[in-house]
């Protein structure tokens, strides 16, 4: 029998995961089936025990249940413990390994896919939500110059830099005190774009050559990257990529293997009409 895996949210129905890791895993030989599951807002746990249960290997976790299964592992990773939060489950026995693999994704996307180094770079990450706290850790490992998180309430964006502060220094404040900076790299992490929202970016933000990244996607283009657009950034990307990486790091930490993502990244582009 195929090893047993299954991303869990609520909502879950219009998944991307289980079509990636079915490319995953077929074309690297693995022999497994990974399936969305649905658990209940307030049954979580249970999901996850029938799961175990039934033989799974190991899960994927989104929304709103990352958080939650941060606190059910039995064992964290230093990168899911940096986060707070955990999108990869592994079982073995009694234990639940907890790993986080959102940060790992966003940077090999903007690395290795869109061939930008981070080194020496300036950041500006905006949002101070879990998607912020998740991506934080890995993108002060590639030694940026700095890292500024702004965000609508300056308290919540202060306090996460301060949570980094035995890493790097990490500058913080509302989203009118970068008015007079430039970065690098812009990565949108607030959930604006869910609402359609655009976000109160002061003009000028963009450096010469900037990336724009927003950790949405969808099929049209979002609000924070029509704004870069309109303030002349060339490079610019939405989370697919993202989405993808994340994948293929969780995919490694089952299997030991990594799987090649370009055509299953393609793949997906083309069906969301990109
Ligand atoms: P997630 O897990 O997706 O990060 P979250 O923890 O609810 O979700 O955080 C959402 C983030 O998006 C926060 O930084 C939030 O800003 P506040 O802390 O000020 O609430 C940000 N956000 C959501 N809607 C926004 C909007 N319309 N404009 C600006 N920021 C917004």
């Amino acid at each position: 029998m195929s090893d047993l895996y299954c991303v869990f949210g609520n909502p879950i129905a219009h998944s991307k995961s289980p079509a990636i890791h079915a490319a995953f895993a077929a074309a690297t030989g693995q022999d497994m089936h990974y399936e969305a599951r649905l658990a209940a807002v307030d049954g979580f746990k249970p999901a996850i025990s029938e799961f175990v249960a039934m033989g799974g290997k190991g899960a994927n976790v989104t929304v709103p249940f990352k958080e939650e299964a941060f606190r059910l592992a039995t064992r964290l990773s230093e990168r899911a413990s940096r986060a707070g939060a955990v999108n990869t489950l592994a079982f073995n026995g009694t234990e639940i390994f907890g790993d986080n693999t959102d940060g790992a994704g966003l940077v090999r996307d903007i690395v290795h896919n869109l061939g930008v180094s981070l080194a020496g770079k300036r950041i500006l990450l905006l949002g101070a939500g879990g998607a912020s706290r998740g991506v934080i850790a890995p993108l002060l490992a590639e030694r940026p110059a700095s890292l500024f998180i702004a965000n609508r309430s300056a308290g919540k964006a202060e306090a996460l830099a301060a949570s980094f502060a035995d890493m790097a220094t990490v500058n913080a404040g509302n989203f009118a005190k970068t008015d007079d900076m430039t970065f690098d790299l812009v990565v949108n992490a607030t959930s604006a774009s869910l609402s359609g929202d655009a976000l109160p970016l002061p003009n000028g933000i963009f450096a010469e050559g900037c990336v724009a990244y927003d950790m949405m996607y969808g099929q049209s283009e979002t609000p924070f990257l029509a704004q870069a657009r309109e303030q002349g950034v060339v490079q610019r990307a939405d989370g697919l990529g993202m989405l993808v990486e994340q994948a293929a790091e969780a995919f490694f930490v089952w299997r030991g293997v990594r799987p090649a993502t370009r055509q299953v990244l393609a793949d997906l582009r083309s069906k969301l009409g990109q």
